[in-house]
Order: C-alpha cells, then structure tokens, then sequence
C-alpha cells in the first residue's frame, strides 16, 4: 500500500475522534507486514488520563486481532472540525508501545499535513536509545498467533 493511501486512511479515521476537551483530533492508519490495516482515533476522557491516543488505539486493535508485525503508521491532526494543515508527531507514551511491537531500524512513522505533503521516519529517529523486550530478556513479540481472525 502507498503512503499516499495510509494517509488517506488516517485522515478517514480522524473523522472518528471523541475530543470534546482538547478538539484536538487526530488519526491513524497502521500498516501490518501483511498488508492489513488498522485505524484508530483519540478518545478523551472527563477525568483526561484516560485519554487515549489515535496511535495507541489503531495498536490496540491490530494486537487485540493478534497481529505482531507492523510495517507502518500514518498520522495526522489538528483542531476539530478543520481539515489538517500542520504535522502531528506521536508522543512519547506511543512511541514506546511503537517500541514493543515494531524494529526501531525498519518500522516507519509517516506524517502528514496533506494526503501530498509527507514525512517518512523510522521509529529510531522518534525514539533513541529506546528500552524494549530485548532488554528484559524478551525475544521481539511472536508473530501472529491465532487472535480472533
Ligand atoms: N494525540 C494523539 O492522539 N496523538 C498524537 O500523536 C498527539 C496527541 C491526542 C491526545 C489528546 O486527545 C489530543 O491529541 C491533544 O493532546
């Protein structure tokens, strides 16, 4: 799939944001090795730290699925109700689960201010120096495993 298209799916899945405290809303369209994608939206909370990323939720449904092996992730935000025009970066929080599941060396972060307009890094660059399973002794995460098909 192209990054063009990721994009695209990340600006469809930002229509889905839950943002009445920030009107921040961002999307996300995650790529797996095998050509699967998963979409995911920011989905605030009253009491605000349960608020969970758009990165986080499109992880959190792929690892549900029992996917491992993730390619790529799209992203893109900005103020409710505006079409984007500026970069949206991951914060630090999903940027570590990026670092669960994905090679810092290979996996790619794609952002994006226009479906034209767009940025390819690898999660190295967001996250150096990151602290994963290898350190603990822990192989990279199995590929997939028999989740719900
Ligand atoms: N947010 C994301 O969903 N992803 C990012 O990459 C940056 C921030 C959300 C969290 C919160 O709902 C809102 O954007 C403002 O921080």
């Amino acid at each position: 799939m192209s990054d063009e298209r990721l994009v695209e799916l990340a600006i469809e899945a930002r229509e889905h944001a839950y943002v009445p405290y920030s009107h921040f809303a961002v999307g996300a369209a995650l790529l797996t090795a095998d050509g699967s994608v998963y979409q995911g939206c920011n989905i605030e909370n009253a009491a605000y730290t349960p608020s969970n990323c758009a990165e986080r939720t499109a992880f959190f449904k792929a690892i549900y699925d029992g996917e491992r092996s993730f390619s790529t992730i799209a992203v893109v935000g900005g103020p409710e109700g505006k079409p984007i025009s500026d970069w949206c970066a991951p914060c630090g929080v999903c940027r570590q689960v990026m670092r669960e599941f994905c090679d810092p060396d290979s996996f790619r972060i794609v952002l994006a201010r226009s479906t034209d307009e767009r940025r390819s890094l690898l999660l190295r660059e967001l996250l150096p120096e990151g602290f994963g399973p290898e350190d603990l002794g822990h192989p990279a995460p199995a590929a997939k495993d028999g989740g719900a098909a």
